[in-house]
Order: C-alpha cells, then sequence, then structure tokens
C-alpha cells in the first residue's frame, strides 16, 4: 500500500487511540459539523420552484444546494448500480458476504428532517442539524446525511411481513449515495456512499433459546447494556456483529501472503445505538510499507465504520418491541479508496474511461491496484479491417499484441469495439477503438496518425488484414 493513499485516507478519520467516550462524543458532534469554506454557497431566492428528481419544492430561507450537486443527484445511474465504478464494486461485495440480507436502494435522496435526524434520535440542537452541516432543500427536508434515515422506514416495512416470524427476523441493508455540506478536496466530498446494514433478533430466534432478550429488572443504563436489555443476549448480538464484520475485513484486507490485518474495536457514541462502537484497522506489513518498503508507523489506525446495538425505543416505536439488533454504517469511499489504493475522492465521478476501465472487468472482492489516469487528453481513433478470407486461425490476441508492440505506453486502452459480416459473402469485419494518451504531454494529432497508421501497416503485414 502507498503511504500517501494511507496517509490521505487517514485524513479522512482522526482515529486515535486514547480518546475517552466523552472525546468521541465531542469528536462525533464536531465531525457531523464540517467546516464549510463557502456558508452561503448554494443560498437560493426565496419562494422559486425547486425540481429535484421530478418532485417540485419551494425554496424557503432554509434552502442552501447548489446545482452542481442537484447535477450530482440526477447523475443518470448512481454510481453504486454502476458496473466498473468502485463503489459498485465495494456494494457488491458486501452484499455477496451479508448474504440473505435483504438490499433496499432508495433513489431519491431528499428526505425529511425527521427520517434524517428525528428518526433516529439525533438531539433537536445537535450541530449537524445546522445550514452549514446539511443539504436544506426547504425547512423540512434535507439531502439524507447518512444511510440511517431509512432505517426506520425499513423497520416499518419488515414489521408487517415478519410479525411472527422468528426464523425470518428482519436482516437488511441499505445502500445509498448521501450528502454533506463540506469542502472539496482529495478526501471530501458533497456526495459519497453508505452502506447501513441491520439485523434484528427475537427471543425465538435459535441461538437464542437460551437466553431472555429482555430483563424487565434491569432499569438502569450501563456503558455495556441499555435499560431493560439482557446483558447475555446483548453479548450474542455483539458477538454476531463484530464477528461478521471481522470476517469481511480479513477477507478484504489480509495480505495474501496470510498476513492477518490487525482490528480494534473502540467503544463510541452514535444517538441512535448503544453501545457503540468504531472499528479500526492498521494494515499488515507488507500494506503498510510506502513505495522505498519503508515501514510505516504500525501504530497508526484508520476508523472504518460505526456501529452498535439498536436503540430500543427506535425498535418499539417502528413495530419491533419482541425483537433486538444491532447496525452498522460503512462508508464505501473509504472502503474502495483504501482497497484499490485510489487517491483521490473525486475520481469515482470521473466520466474519463481511463478510470473506468481499469474496474470494468473485475468482481467484487478481486484484488486491483489502480493505476494513476493521466492529465493530458486523450485521442481516441479508431481502425476498421476486413478479416482474411482464410481466419480460422485468427485471434484477437494477436491484434492487441501489435497495438500494444507499436502504440507502446501512450496506448491506453484498446478494444474491439464492433464486429460486423458482410450478408452477401460473409465476409467479417472488425473495429478496434485505441484510446491513446501520454502521462507526459498532449498527444497531437501528427504524432497519433503516425503511430496509428504504422499500426495498420502492421496489421495488414502480420495478419494479412484489409483496411476498410
Ligand atoms: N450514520 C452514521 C454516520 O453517518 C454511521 C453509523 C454509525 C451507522 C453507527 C450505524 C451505526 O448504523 O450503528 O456517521
Amino acid at each position: 500500500m502507498n503511504q500517501s493513499v494511507i496517509h490521505i485516507i487517514k485524513n479522512i478519520t482522526s482515529a486515535n487511540s486514547s480518546r475517552s467516550l466523552l472525546q468521541r462524543f465531542i469528536a462525533y458532534s464536531f465531525r457531523q459539523s464540517i467546516r464549510c469554506k463557502f456558508k452561503r454557497f448554494g443560498d437560493r431566492p426565496v419562494g422559486e420552484s425547486l425540481k429535484i428528481l421530478d418532485r417540485e419544492y419551494r425554496t424557503d430561507e432554509w434552502t442552501n444546494i447548489p446545482d452542481k450537486v442537484i447535477d450530482l443527484i440526477e447523475r443518470h445511474d448512481p454510481l453504486y448500480k454502476t458496473p466498473g465504478n468502485p463503489i459498485y464494486l465495494i456494494a457488491e461485495s458486501l452484499r455477496q458476504h451479508y448474504t440473505d440480507f435483504e438490499c433496499f436502494q432508495f433513489r431519491d435522496p431528499v428526505v425529511t428532517t425527521w427520517q434524517n435526524f428525528d428518526s433516529i434520535l439525533v438531539p433537536s440542537d445537535h450541530v449537524s442539524r445546522s445550514k452549514t452541516d446539511t443539504f436544506y432543500v426547504d425547512k423540512q427536508h434535507v439531502l439524507r446525511s447518512h444511510t440511517s434515515a431509512h432505517q426506520s422506514e425499513c423497520f416499518k416495512r419488515l414489521a408487517n411481513t415478519t410479525k411472527h416470524q422468528a426464523l425470518n427476523d428482519p436482516k437488511f441493508m441499505i445502500i445509498g449515495d448521501v450528502y454533506r455540506r463540506d469542502e472539496v478536496n482529495r478526501t471530501h466530498h458533497a456526495a459519497f456512499h453508505q452502506a447501513e446494514i441491520v439485523q434484528l433478533y427475537s427471543e425465538q430466534h435459535c441461538r437464542m433459546a437460551t437466553t431472555n432478550l429482555f430483563d424487565e429488572s434491569n432499569e438502569t443504563r450501563t456503558d455495556h447494556c441499555q435499560e431493560r436489555h439482557n446483558l447475555n443476549a446483548i453479548r450474542i448480538v455483539e458477538n454476531e456483529l463484530k464477528s461478521q464484520v471481522e470476517s469481511y475485513i480479513h477477507l478484504m484486507f489480509d495480505s495474501t501472503d496470510g498476513d492477518p490485518i490487525q482490528m480494534r474495536w473502540v467503544p463510541a457514541y452514535f444517538p441512535f445505538t448503544h453501545p457503540s462502537w468504531e472499528l479500526e484497522i492498521q494494515l499488515p506489513r507488507n500494506k503498510s510499507t510506502n513505495d522505498n518498503g519503508e515501514d510505516l508507523d504500525k501504530s497508526e489506525w484508520l476508523e472504518m465504520l460505526g456501529c452498535g446495538i439498536v436503540e430500543q425505543s427506535i425498535l418499539d416505536r417502528d413495530g419491533h418491541s419482541n425483537r433486538i439488533g444491532w447496525a452498522l454504517g460503512f462508508g464505501l469511499e473509504r472502503l474502495a479508496m483504501l482497497y484499490y489504493a485510489i487517491p483521490d475522492i473525486r475520481l469515482f465521478w470521473t466520466r474519463d474511461t481511463g478510470f473506468s476501465v481499469q474496474f470494468d472487468r473485475l468482481k467484487p472482492f478481486e484484488r486491483y491496484r489502480y493505476r494513476p489516469i493521466s492529465a493530458y487528453p486523450q485521442k481516441i481513433f479508431d481502425i476498421a479491417f476486413w478479416l482474411p478470407a482464410e481466419c480460422s486461425e485468427w485471434s484477437a490476441n494477436d491484434v492487441h499484441a501489435i497495438i500494444l508492440e507499436i502504440g507502446g505506453h501512450l496506448v491506453e486502452q484498446a478494444h474491439l469495439m464492433d464486429e460486423w459480416t458482410r450478408p452477401k459473402d460473409g465476409r467479417k469485419s472488425n473495429c478496434y477503438r485505441i484510446v491513446y494518451r501520454s502521462h507526459e504531454r498532449a498527444l497531437t494529432n501528427d504524432e497519433v496518425n503516425r503511430i496509428h497508421h504504422r499500426i495498420e501497416q502492421a496489421l495488414v503485414k502480420e495478419l494479412n488484414v484489409e483496411i476498410r
């Protein structure tokens, strides 16, 4: 793992081993209150119509969404649904790991302030509710600042279908784009992605058979347990939560030569869970060396997720008073940046094919290290040719070999774009697209033309094709 990537990702968080719970509470509040350089950016005249994904709102003194952010929302395909985007691959890896978890995706990120804050017990004077931290559509609507905003409606939806089915206790995940007012730099972006994963358990749940979920004589909340909860049951749920997360992190980050990743659970504060934890990881030795092979400081820990035991008042309210459960929230960008060594959060949004082509064919959990794309423009040229009449031995690999041999490092991508057979005589034609780009300079048309022409000549000579 490249040192600068670790350094950058560390900046997203500020994990510090020795923080007390109070300090973590303050850190939580502070983190939610992101310093915003352009506080008034996005303010609009009052009383105008504002359309987001075909729903219409009327601006008021709370509205603070810039057009650029609306463009991100209305982008044709959300990143988590776009194969070839690392966010999609990470989301898929979670779906594969958390099998049988129902997956909810709420395309529209506009939620009510009740959903975003009250439904998960965020205090009414909490800084995250301020206009400087959250994008307000109007006084009553915001862009969700976390996927936790949808917990309540998922609970309610599942309350009816799973009422009397212990073996069918709700397990679900919510994957979505979330928005926070923030400065934009390598580690911060107004839009990012989260996966909220939740599992509930009822008393009849087979593993729970030996213990009661509730202990009505338990009237006081401790650091380890909410009031009314039975500590033994909580320990089982806590253990399931943690072991599932740990096995995912091992799958993702253990080194290929068997060096396991180091993890630790640190007490944390979230308004909607108690007790709560954050998971911090320390990359294995061979991953935490810099490019010169020097070890990084092994005492540096990265914060990976927040989680905890769901506040019982939420479950009582949403139709699951006979259940207890855990919830967790992963940040998909952080996982992706770490897993693929992607140094800049803005890259996830690029339409540069030099980026997407690197992830197009990857499968979830397939290790890959991102290669930086050039800042110079691409030159896109096509070659169309007739295959030789006798082409039983034809192999596309030969075409690629010739393209790479002549184009060398100036070829960023080459792929078969079109195949066609002429009906009248069955003759086959191929069209290849070659994307040229240099890491050092902007290529000129003349220069690329010359290389392209030499590739054409070599294809004719070596493979006996006829240029069309
Ligand atoms: N909603 C939290 C955030 O955005 C993340 C989170 C923390 C989700 C703990 C959870 C949880 O479900 O239990 O910072």
